[in-house]
């Protein structure tokens, strides 16, 4: 089967591997793709936005399989596009991608889903925003109501800033803040069944020790040495598969991978945010474990056979992806800093890297181009050599204008992390 992913990040790369890995795909494209899946792939200078350009490559291509990565081509519908030219398209229709394009509109299927969430009010106005802020109290949470990349939500303790930070977001969602460790399951469906992948934890504060502003992810492990038993049977019966039904009750399946991000709460969990894809850089360290051949699994949720794919399988152990990022993210990176090392462009151990914002310069060398610009993955027996492997592979890289987290799975590597009850 050719099958031709869509999208130009980490979270690209990082399913091109996985379906390089499968060998019921033959040829495999990216479009518009980065250096990265270059050395994988053949990438096509096709606008992922585009989706009648989008349509027409998978259509010349012969592909049996588009995957649309990012949520900005899903919210443009680009999975219709591909679909409606007759080609097998995982990712959802636009209208089911709202999940994650609108803040109010998950808000509204998780309420009409009895789906446990965070209380919100919706706020268009600095008036309502200044209301609701006093009635939750501190610390505060504002998001922007539209895709914002991760970085459309603050969480404060200063009044002024969560004002302010609305000021220039309107309309708004203010929310309760919800307490405990964060969780992040994806889970494929094809519009009725739900299948899990293994849960994963992302950092999404750019400085160790969680501190500075959100970002896209700075990186992340799986699986979670410190899960509830039941955690991910608990997720797919009280979020996942409710949310899947609700969605087909009201004539708009998600079809798709549909992403939950939850906090493990004193209350119980409770769902922060849906993502209408792969989560990023969570998917890099997640797709490392997988043992199915995930071509065949996607292919049977873009028709519709999900349920007759049984479990996914993993390998045992653990991965971490650590996050180089240029300086200056989350606000303006600083572009075209250079970018040497090992396993630039694949490797023969345990570790490899991922290319997000990255691009080659006149010269034909490789410089950094993005926010996000780099993640080493290293899979191991445990997380604590997973991390080790990773942290070391990030030490040889020679690249001045990248920065990373020091703490990636480091107090859950060390069991620091206690067991939430769910
Ligand atoms: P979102 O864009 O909704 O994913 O939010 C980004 C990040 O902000 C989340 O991963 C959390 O770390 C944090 N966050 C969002 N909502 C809340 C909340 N209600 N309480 C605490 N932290 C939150
Ligand atoms: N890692 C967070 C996200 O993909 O939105």
């Amino acid at each position: 089967m050719t099958v031709l992913v869509v999208g130009n990040g980490g979270r690209e790369h990082a399913l091109a591997l996985a379906l390089a890995r499968d060998p019921g795909v033959g040829a495999l494209h990216v479009a518009p793709g980065n250096p990265g899946t270059a050395a994988i792939a053949t990438n096509h200078p096709v606008d992922a936005g585009d989706g009648a350009a989008v349509a027409e490559l998978a259509r010349s291509l012969g592909a049996g399989l588009v995957v649309v990565g990012p949520e900005a081509p899903l919210v443009a519908g680009v999975a219709d596009a591909v679909r409606a030219a007759g080609i097998p398209c995982f990712g959802p229709s636009a209208e089911a991608a709202r999940i994650e394009g609108s803040k109010q509109f998950a808000k509204d299927i998780m309420g009409a889903a009895g789906v446990p969430t965070a209380e919100a009010v919706y706020c268009e106005t600095l008036d309502e925003v200044g209301e609701a802020l006093d009635r939750f109290g501190p610390p505060y949470v504002v998001k922007a109501d539209g895709l914002a990349a991760g970085k459309g939500v603050i969480v404060t303790t200063e009044r002024v800033a969560a004002i302010a930070h609305a000021e220039a977001s309107l309309p708004d969602v203010v929310e309760e803040y919800l307490d405990g460790p964060e969780v992040s399951l994806f889970a494929i469906t094809d519009g009725a069944s739900a299948l899990p992948l293994q849960p994963a934890q992302d950092f999404k504060r750019v400085g160790d020790g969680d501190e500075g502003p959100n970002t896209g992810g700075m990186g992340a492990y799986t699986p979670l040495p410190w899960a509830p038993a039941g955690l991910v049977e608990a997720i797919m019966s009280r979020v996942v598969q409710p949310t899947v039904d609700e969605m087909a009750r009201r004539g708009t399946p998600f079809a798709g991978l549909l992403y939950a991000g939850l906090a493990l709460t004193s209350r119980g969990l409770r769902v922060v945010e849906f993502n209408c894809r792969f989560g990023d850089p969570e998917t890099q360290a997640v797709l490392a474990m997988l043992d199915s051949p995930l071509g065949e699994v996607l292919l049977a949720a873009a028709e519709g056979r999900l349920a007759d794919v049984g479990e996914l399988t993993w390998k045992p152990g653990a991965a971490v992806i650590v996050v180089l990022a240029a300086e200056g993210y989350p606000g303006t990176p600083a572009k075209g800093g250079s970018i040497e090392g090992p396993r630039l462009f694949g490797s023969e151990d345990n570790v490899h890297i991922v290319h997000a914002g990255t691009s080659l310069d006149a010269a034909g060398g490789l410089v950094a181009s993005g926010g996000r610009v780099l993640g080493v993955v290293a899979q191991a027996s445990d997380l604590a050599a997973a991390r080790r492997d990773a942290y070391a592979a990030v030490d040889e890289l020679d690249a001045p204008t990248l920065f990373h987290r020091g703490d990636i799975a480091l107090k859950a590597g060390r069991g620091e992390i206690p067991t939430p009850a769910l």
